[in-house]
Formats: C-alpha cells, structure tokens, sequence
C-alpha cells in the first residue's frame, strides 16, 4: 500500500494534538505566514485531512489544497465545509500540479508533515519540488518538513510502540510504528503503522497500514531543492533532531 491509499482515519490518530485544530496547526507557520501579503494565494500540496488549508483559509488567505489520495481531498473538504471557509480541494500528485495550475500562480506552496518521503526515490523527489517551483511565483516560498532520515536510518529497524495512550473522538489508541530500514538509502523503505484502539472495555481494535516510503539526506534535499530553482533562505535542520523545517525561495 502506497501513502495515497491510507484511509485518513489512520492519520487523525498521528497529527499531535497541538496540531489537530486548524487555527493552531495554521498557527505553527505563523513566522513562514508573516512573509506573505494580505489575501495571499497559498498551495497545501499533500494537505492530508485538511488541518492546515483550513486553518489558512480561516486567516482570510485564497488557499487550494490538493493531496494524491482522493480519500484525503475528500476529507479535506467536509473539514473546510465544517469550518464554513472556501478551499479549493483537487486530488493531484505533485507531478501533476503544472495541470492544475498556472506557472507562478502561489505565494506559498506548504508540503509538510512527513510528506515528500512518499515521492518514489530521487527522481521522483525532484519531480515533486521542480512541480512546486513552477506553480510558485518568482519571490515565492516553499515550506517544507521532514523527518531527519539521518537520525531514522542511525536508529535502524526496530518497533516504536508510543508512550502514552492517543485520545480521539473520545476513543483511546496505542500507536506503534514498525520501521524497516533498507541497507541502503536509495532503496524502498517502508513504515508499519498500528492503530489499537480501545474500543469498548476489555476489547481491543487493531489497524496496520504498510507506507512506502524513499528517504533522503539533507544535503541531497537541498540540491534539489537548488536544482528547482529554490534557494533555501531558513532551515532548522541540525543532524540531530528528529525533524526540521526548510524555507526555499523561488528566484
Ligand atoms: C503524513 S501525511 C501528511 C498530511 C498533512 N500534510 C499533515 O501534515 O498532516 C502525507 C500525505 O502525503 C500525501 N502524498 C503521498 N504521496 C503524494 C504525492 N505523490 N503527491 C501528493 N501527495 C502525496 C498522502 O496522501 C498524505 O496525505
């Protein structure tokens, strides 16, 4: 199973609270937001269950959010019609958004939250980032998190069982990711996700999903990143923790 077919119900159990409510994921970008003019045109290109298009669509900005996974656009449009704002919601693979949109049509182009290690290996990393450089306008922004796959690969395969119980929709679940590292970084590896979820008293409820996924060192990230001509202006990245953020201007 690839990252487009995973059912978003898998995905609620993994955003941290701090980021399940719009506002308050919108508001984890609010140095990124501050660069942008009023009434911005803002992408989310693998916007999940919607939290953070909605959460900018709430802020009065004109927002599309696109997702390769129907089941995601999907979602990401019942949260919008929740929150009563307009997001433009299409399913599109980053490969694809040159036939969605204009060249140089976004201020901000968003792929975060673990997303770009779906694309398939380096050549569809740099397909996916050269998609966003062109929809972006010249003095545009992409923003961009991932998790630190030096620190992932160090650590090599092995279960991570969460330590604390996830509480959703009054429901709790314990989380376990099952990592299989690959030996080398340019081969397929893949996430095991477990949902357990406390149903009712005494009885348990188990979902797994198998990701894909290729993952990347940061030095490569931010040649291709230069290769799609984005120059990277922040990053937080330092080798040691277990994620960070780069903020890429197209010239
Ligand atoms: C871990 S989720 C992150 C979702 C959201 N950005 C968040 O932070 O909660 C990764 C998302 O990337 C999407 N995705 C995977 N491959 C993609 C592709 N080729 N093009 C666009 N989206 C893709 C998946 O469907 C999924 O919604």
């Amino acid at each position: 199973m690839t990252a487009h077919d995973v059912p978003g119900e898998v995905y609620e159990w993994l955003i941290s609270d701090e980021k399940l409510g719009p506002a308050e994921f919108a508001a984890t970008f609010d140095d990124d937001l501050s660069l942008l003019p009023p009434n911005a045109d803002v992408l989310d290109c693998s916007c999940g269950t919607g939290q953070l298009a909605v959460g900018l669509a709430a802020r009065g900005m004109r927002v599309a959010a696109t997702d390769a996974s129907a089941a995601m656009a999907r979602r990401t449009t019942e949260l919008a019609g929740e929150f009563a704002v307009s997001v433009r919601t299409l399913q599109a693979a980053w490969e694809a958004l040159p036939e969605h949109f204009d060249d140089g049509t976004f201020d901000m182009v968003f792929c975060v939250g673990n997303s770009l290690h779906h694309a398939v290996g380096a050549e569809g990393r740099a397909d996916a980032l050269e998609s966003m450089a062109r929809v972006l306008r010249p003095g545009g922004h992409l923003v961009l998190t991932s998790r630190t796959w030096e620190v992932v690969r160090a650590r090599g395969s092995r279960l991570d069982i969460w330590d604390r119980l996830v509480r959703r929709n009054g429901r709790d679940a314990v989380v376990v990711y099952r990592w299989e590292i690959a030996p080398a970084w340019e081969d397929e590896h893949r996430i095991e996700i477990a949902i357990a979820q406390v149903d009712t008293p005494g009885s348990v409820v188990a979902r797994s999903e198998l990701l894909s996924c290729w993952p990347y060192r940061y030095d490569d990230l931010a040649a291709d990143l230069q290769r799609a001509g984005l120059r990277i202006e922040g990053s937080t990245f330092d080798g040691k923790s277990d994620n960070y953020k780069v903020v890429a201007i197209k010239a």
